[in-house]
């Protein structure tokens, strides 16, 4: 799948979000290596803290169904009824969950806008210094 079609399945993964509190809805589409296509959106709680992430959840999809070998994700984010005008950052947690199930130097994270105005960084260019298991 091409970055512009994963960034599309990202804003509709948006249209899903549950974020009653901040207002603010997200949207990501993991692409694995066999070409699948996990998608996820920011699910928000009362207690603040059980709040996931979109990526989170996109991952923690596809794991349970069994998949571990990803190739990218696209986020999208914005406040709620409005088209995204900055690129969302994934926050560090997320970056982490990467970190555990992604090649630093190969995985891609497609953060932007739209599909036609995409940057494409590394997780290693967004997580350096990265605590892993080999550290166990
Ligand atoms: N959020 C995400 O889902 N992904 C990000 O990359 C940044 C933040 C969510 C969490 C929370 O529901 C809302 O955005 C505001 O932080």
């Amino acid at each position: 799948m091409d970055d512009k079609t994963l960034f599309s399945r990202a804003l509709e993964a948006r249209t899903q979000a549950y974020a009653p509190y901040s207002h603010f809805t997200v949207g990501a589409a993991l692409l694995c290596t066999d070409g699948t296509v996990y998608t996820g959106c920011n699910i928000e709680n009362a207690a603040f803290s059980p709040t996931v992430c979109a990526e989170r959840v996109a991952f923690f999809k596809a794991v349970s169904e069994g998949r571990r070998e990803f190739a990218a994700i696209a986020i999208a984010g914005a406040q709620e009824g409005a088209a995204p005008d900055s690129p969302c950052a994934p926050c560090g947690v997320c970056r982490q969950v990467m970190a555990e199930f992604c090649r630093a130097d190969t995985f891609r994270l497609l953060l932007g806008t739209a599909p036609e105005n995409i940057r494409v960084y590394t997780l290693a260019q967004l997580l350096p210094l990265a605590f892993s298991g080999e550290m166990l």
